[in-house]
């Protein structure tokens, strides 16, 4: 009954909004929204649906609890350092304009990052990065920052790029200025092609297997010869050879051909 409740949740989400829960893990999944319904009062999800499918408030509060916009700048510093000084400048040498994709981006401090590190390695390139959740991207665009997600930030970019408020940090038009945002959902929307590098971090994780293997095939598809998928710190990739990829450095994937 209660597993029934929850895959018709699934079904009229997917239909609503082209989102597939069932992508995600559901373990995980079932239990932030059980948490989220149950504190809204709800005491099914078909009628927890109802008040999402007609209260918009609601149903950003629901969006929200399914994406986890956690992220900093410069998360996992070692890894990049690895990119600075190791990737990038072989990348650059294969072509004069690198063409970049963070794809879950969240509120920008990814792709934030990279372009701060383009800037000071002088390397010319596109940036886009996409997520599924437009609030996220909203705030991305703002660019207004806290210190706690700035903590791994070297201290000259810090000066250099960002004002400083009372309570917050803005970055730069320089560093903004690089980045294209856009609305994307990895497990739904086609893939740009003849990327330089991808960087995709901490959202496969909640995915299922068979969602993962598909998006790894999708992301070799998309990416150049000698291109780099660059992944989360949890996240190596099982018998990268079978996407066509050949681990450059840990979490550093470069496509075969
Ligand atoms: C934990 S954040 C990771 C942010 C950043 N990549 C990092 O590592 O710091 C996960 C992001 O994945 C996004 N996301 C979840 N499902 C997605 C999907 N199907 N397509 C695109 N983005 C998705 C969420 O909205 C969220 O912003």
């Amino acid at each position: 009954m209660e597993d029934k409740d929850f895959q018709y949740f699934i079904e009229s989400v997917k239909k609503m909004t082209g989102i597939d829960l069932a992508l995600y893990k559901e373990a995980q999944m079932k239990r932030r929204l059980t948490s989220l319904r149950l504190k809204r009062g709800y005491d099914t999800f078909a009628r927890y649906f109802e008040a999402i499918s007609k209260n918009q408030e609601l149903f950003y509060e629901f969006l929200d609890r399914m994406t986890i916009n956690v992220s900093e700048f410069f998360r996992n510093p070692g890894r990049w350092e690895v990119l600075e000084n190791k990737i990038l400048p072989r990348l650059a040498k294969m072509s004069p304009r690198l063409k970049c994709w963070s794809a879950a981006c969240s509120t920008g401090e990814e792709p934030y990052t990279l372009s701060l590190i383009l800037l000071r390695k002088n390397i010319e390139a596109s940036l886009l990065a996409t997520d599924i959740d437009e609030g996220a991207l909203a705030k991305a665009k703002q660019g207004v920052y806290t210190e706690r997600s700035l903590q791994d930030c070297p201290k000259d970019l810090l000066t250099k790029y960002f004002l400083k408020d009372s309570m917050s940090y803005r970055i730069s038009d320089a560093v903004k200025q690089k980045v294209t945002f856009r609305k994307h959902n990895l497990l739904a929307d086609s893939y740009d092609a003849n990327f330089d590098l991808i960087i995709c971090r901490n959202v496969m994780i909640y995915f299922t297997e068979e969602a993962k293997h598909e998006l790894y095939q999708k992301f070799s598809r998309a990416l150049k010869p000698g291109g780099v998928l660059f992944v989360g710190s949890t996240e190596q990739i099982f018998q990268p050879a079978q996407y066509q990829f050949e681990t450059e450095d840990t979490f550093f994937y470069r496509k075969m051909g």
